[in-house]
Order: structure tokens, then C-alpha cells, then sequence
């Protein structure tokens, strides 16, 4: 039944596709406004010369375009065309961006599909083959990444099952985007998160090349934000306290890093004052020298979440104040010993 089927995709695809000579005459790559993050000049695949990456290259330090945003776009684009909804992407949303480059690129004769022998079509037929990436992705600090690529023969790239594999995505809200000549995203953003085995997948979208800005604005707001009608609750041990959040990006990367699941930091008593603990991921910090009181929430050294029952003067990153607790009912749930907090969405 599967081949069935499989047959009928590829002979939709195939009758799709008279009249194309190759992949990359079948769709026009969109131009691209002008974007803060272009992708590397390096990574334009050529029509007929395979580009080789050079030492200097491999040695590049990963994500070039860091910005200190919780967001990243990270794509696969063999023609150019998911590249330029990727820096849509990227420009709309302030993430940083970065290209999944393969180590052997792929030429136009790799990408014809009209020939059943050539590279891309005999590597979606062998569904164990991981292609090689070149260069390394780093997510650290990425509470979400939108993940796109072009649909093969009705399936992500098997790049992108290497890229799946290669890392841990706890902790990361996932959303891919694909692009295609016609075929929906199907099955392929469910199987590359089996493959990652990790992180929390939304559901992917197509976009066609030439997606109106609109479009994407919309999806952006649809996937990308956070259910506004939740809230971020503190819990020390099992003794929920009402906090009073700070509007920043520190707290907003904070409810992206608790939004799928709860997480609990094991916390220190410090000092006499506080109870310290280190979040898994670092979020964007700003820091500021502070006096903090009891009942201030702040972030320390930008992956420390410190909690005081006493005063301290040091230079933090304000999160938020716990409200409508006594002072000695916090002295009572912070000075009695090392305790666990529980941060959730809900
Ligand atoms: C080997 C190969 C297989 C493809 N299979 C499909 C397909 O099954 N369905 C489809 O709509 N488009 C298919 N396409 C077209 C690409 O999905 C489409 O051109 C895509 O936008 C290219 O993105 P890129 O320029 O970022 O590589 C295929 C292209 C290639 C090279």
C-alpha cells in the first residue's frame, strides 16, 4: 500500500514536472528584501560548478549573526528558494539565521529529477543515508527554532534527518517550514521530529516561494507567539507564590523555555539571603547593579535564577517580585534549607 501510494507521489510529482528541466528551472527563487542576516554568499549553490568548502570556511565560528535573540531560522535550500522565505522569516521575527550547508553540495545534475539515478532522488530512496553537513549549528540560547527545508519526492531532504539526529532540542519549541513546486508538508515535520526524539514540534506549514509577507506575518503570529491567556507561575517546593512578572525579554525568553513542559531548578541557599539556581539555557540578560529585597526574582550571570528572602547589591537582570507573601513567610519557604523551583505555563 505504501509503495501504492508512494508511486502515485512520485508519478503526480513526475506529471507535475514535464516540462522542467530541473529542479532549480522549477521554481523562481523569490527575491529576497534586503535582510539584516543574509545568508552566506558562500552557500548559493552554483548551476554547474560544485562549490568546495574550504578549511577556512569549516572553521568559521557558527552562527555569524548572533544577536543575543531567543529565535533562530535555521534552513536547507538547494536552489534558493526556502532561503528566501527563511530570511523572511528571520527579518519578521528578529531571529538570528543560519544555513544547513552540506559538505558535498549539491549541482543541478544531483537535483534533476527526471533522471532516477542522480544524487538527491537515489538519497530519498535510501532512507538510512544522513548527508553530511559542514558546518556546526550551535542552538545554545535558542528557546525556539523554525526549521525549514524544500519537500523531495513528498519528504524533508535526508540532510534534515541529519541535522534531526545531531541535536538535543530540549527546551526548544520547534516549527518547521517547508517549500515545494506543488506538495503539502505531509508527513515530513512529524517524521523529523521522531528522528530528534527531543524538543517540543509544532505542527510545519508550506509556503510557495513567493508567500506574501502577510502570509508568513500571520503564521508567524499563529505559531510563534505564546498563548497570551497563560501565565508564568512560581512554585517554591509544592507552595505556588503569586509573582508580579517584569516586561522584558528575559521573561519572555523564560515563559518560550517553560511553555512546553514545567521546569525545576534546583536551588542553593547563598549568603544568608537568597536561594540560587541554574537554568539549562542562558537568556538574554541585561544586566543592571540592583539592591534587591526580599521577594525579588532576578537573573544571575545570565543562566542563574536567584530568589531573595534578604538583601543583596549586585548587578542583575530583574525578572519579577513575589507579591502578597509576608516577609517572614518567605524567610519561612527560602531559609529553611536548599529548595526546588517549579516554573510553568499555564
Ligand atoms: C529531488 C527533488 C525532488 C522534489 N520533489 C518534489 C515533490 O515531491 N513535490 C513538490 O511539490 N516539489 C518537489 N520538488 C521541488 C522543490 O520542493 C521546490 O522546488 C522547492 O521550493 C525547492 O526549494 P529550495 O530552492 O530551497 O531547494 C523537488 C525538487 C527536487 C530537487
Amino acid at each position: 500500500m505504501k509503495k501504492l501510494v508512494s508511486l502515485l507521489l512520485v508519478l503526480v510529482f513526475a506529471f507535475l514536472c514535464v516540462g522542467c528541466g530541473n529542479a532549480a528551472a522549477q521554481t523562481t527563487p523569490t527575491p529576497v528584501p534586503a535582510s539584516e542576516k543574509p545568508a552566506p554568499a558562500e552557500t548559493q549553490l552554483p548551476a554547474q560548478e560544485p562549490e568546495t568548502t574550504t578549511e577556512h570556511e569549516m572553521e568559521e565560528p557558527i552562527n555569524e549573526e548572533e544577536s543575543g535573540s531567543t529565535s533562530l531560522v535555521v534552513y536547507f535550500s538547494a536552489t534558493g528558494t526556502t532561503r528566501g522565505v527563511a530570511e523572511k522569516i528571520a527579518s519578521l521575527t528578529g531571529a538570528d539565521l543560519v544555513e544547513i550547508i552540506p559538505a558535498q553540495p549539491y549541482t543541478d545534475e544531483d537535483l534533476n529529477y527526471n533522471d532516477r539515478t542522480t544524487r538527491a532522488t537515489v538519497e530519498q530512496n535510501t532512507p538510512d543515508v544522513r548527508p553530511e553537513i559542514a558546518n556546526e549549528i550551535s542552538l545554545d540560547g535558542y528557546t525556539t527554532v523554525y526549521l525549514g527545508y524544500p519537500i523531495w519526492w513528498g519528504q524533508a531532504p535526508r540532510i534534515m534527518s541529519t541535522f534531526s539526529e545531531s541535536h538535543d532540542f530540549t527546551g526548544i519549541t520547534l516549527i518547521p517550514f517547508c517549500t515545494s513546486g506543488s506538495s503539502d508538508i505531509g508527513q515530513s515535520d512529524d517524521t523529523l521530529a521522531a528522528r530528534a526524539g527531543s524538543g517540543n514540534w509544532l505542527q510545519g506549514r508550506r509556503f510557495a516561494g513567493n508567500v506574501p509577507i502577510d502570509e508568513l506575518r500571520e503564521w508567524i503570529n499563529e505559531t510563534g507567539e505564546i498563548n497570551m491567556e497563560k501565565t508564568l507561575r512560581l512554585f517554591i517546593n509544592d507552595t505556588e507564590v503569586p509573582v508580579d512578572w517584569e516586561e522584558n525579554e528575559s521573561v519572555e525568553a523564560l515563559v518560550h523555555l517553560v511553555a512546553a513542559e514545567p521546569v525545576t531548578v534546583q536551588m542553593s541557599m547563598y549568603g544568608g539571603f537568597e536561594q540560587v539556581g541554574s537554568l539549562e539555557t542562558s537568556l538574554p540578560r541585561n544586566d543592571v547593579q540592583t539592591v534587591t529585597q526580599a521577594g525579588d526574582i532576578v537573573l544571575y550571570s545570565g543562566n542563574q535564577i536567584v530568589v531573595f528572602y534578604g538583601s543583596n547589591s549586585w548587578a542583575y537582570t530583574r525578572l519579577g517580585r513575589i507579591t502578597d507573601v509576608s516577609a517572614e513567610e518567605l524567610t519561612d519557604l527560602l531559609s529553611n534549607g536548599d529548595v526546588a523551583i517549579t516554573l510553568s505555563w499555564e
